[in-house]
């Protein structure tokens, strides 16, 4: 997708370096940070240097590829092995995470003990998985873009845009569709608290590709809902499990109840990358729990440009902050993948998961 005109992707290799756009600075800056080592990589993915289900897992694929490039001859294996568990440890909720590091693991495992061959796998096995994201979202846009254009005034939460994945997105991408394709769309992005997402990724990103939107606290969705000014909710992923429940950034479920209550159809858009076949239900899901600083204190950009954060809540007050939470299935009108739009159910599930 286009920043300022010109072509970037959110991660990509670069002569053995990992590259990626610098997220917690958005929208007011527009960097490109390099990861020299995979401890690096791993470190901008536990930081949320690199966010979203799609874009981490591209980048635990790279950071393998880094790993596999720097493990001596002798120990290369174990050191695979280290760094695979070090990456795995960094954020416990995506499923692309992990399914970008086992599939590093696996294109090394094929070439046996010829370490040079495996080293070389891995890139080109972390490459493809990068690509492969990026033409699953590609695809998600084009499924779900009749949705959009029948349903063109769309709720979103968080971010799924490209920023999230390494291009196109999964629940903007049809939005991005439709809107190529000449549909007059316009976009209720929900700020996404505590880490505002919604407000500083998605909002961006929409304003890059020229798409009307309008940003709104998350409380704000039910009234719009009820006034009949949300045609449509679609949302990305972290992790799907085999029954069709859905985790995705704490808040989702909120804004499914309100759509079912109001007649509205509640759409999760996917890579099946995201599936995890051997998570049965969203109770299996691991939910991130991160500081409670994140919900006692705001951050943002002060008029004169200084990156700050305010307490909001008493100094006494403590928190809690979970990251993800659970939609159950009964709630989705349907999941949109690279390979079909299928139900929220065990039959849906399994007829597109890898
Ligand atoms: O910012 P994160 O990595 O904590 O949030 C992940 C997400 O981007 C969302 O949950 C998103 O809606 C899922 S689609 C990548």
């Amino acid at each position: 997708m286009n920043v300022n005109g010109t072509p970037f992707r959110t991660v990509w290799w670069e002569s053995g370096r990992v590259r990626m756009i610098d997220q917690p600075l958005l929208p007011h800056q527009f960097r490109i940070v390099d990861m020299p080592t995979y401890e690096h990589t791993a470190l901008a993915i536990r930081a949320m240097t690199v966010r979203g289900a799609g874009a981490i897992g591209a980048t635990g694929a790279l950071g393998m590829a880094q790993a596999a490039v720097a493990a001596p001859d002798a120990e290369f294996h174990a050191h695979v092995a280290h760094a695979a568990n070090h990456l795995r440890e960094t954020r416990p909720t995506a499923q692309n995470l992990f399914a970008g590091i086992d599939f590093v693991l696996r294109a090394i495992e094929a070439e046996g003990s010829n370490v040079a061959r495996s080293r070389e796998a891995a890139v080109a096995a972390a490459n493809a998985f990068a690509d492969d994201d990026a033409e699953s979202c590609r695809r998600i846009g084009e499924l779900g873009a009749p949705i959009v254009s029948e349903r063109r005034r769309v709720s979103t939460h968080c971010n799924a845009g490209w920023l999230a994945f390494v291009d196109w997105g999964s629940a903007l991408s049809p939005i991005y569709a439709a809107r190529r394709a000449g549909a007059d769309v316009f976009v209720w992005v929900d700020e996404t608290r505590p880490r505002q997402q919604g407000s500083q990724l998605t909002a961006w990103e929409l304003g890059q590709e020229g798409v009307p939107h309008a940003v709104i606290a998350d409380n704000a969705t039910g009234h719009y809902m009820a006034r009949g000014e949300i045609d449509v909710v679609i949302v990305g992923s972290d992790r799907i499990a085999a029954n069709g429940d859905v985790a995705n950034k704490i808040g989702t479920y909120t804004s499914a109840l309100a759509a079912a209550a109001n007649g509205v159809p509640f759409y999760v858009a996917a890579p099946t990358t995201t599936i995890a076949r051997h998570t049965a239900t969203g109770a299996d899901i691991p939910i991130e729990e991160r500081g409670d600083d994140e919900v006692l204190y705001a951050w943002g950009w002060s008029d004169d440009g200084r990156f700050m954060r305010v307490r909001t809540a008493p100094a006494s007050s403590r928190g809690r902050n979970p990251a993800f939470d659970v939609t159950p299935a009964a709630l989705i009108a349907g999941i949109i993948t690279e390979r079909g739009i299928v139900s929220a159910s065990v039959e849906g599930i399994a007829s597109v998961a890898r």
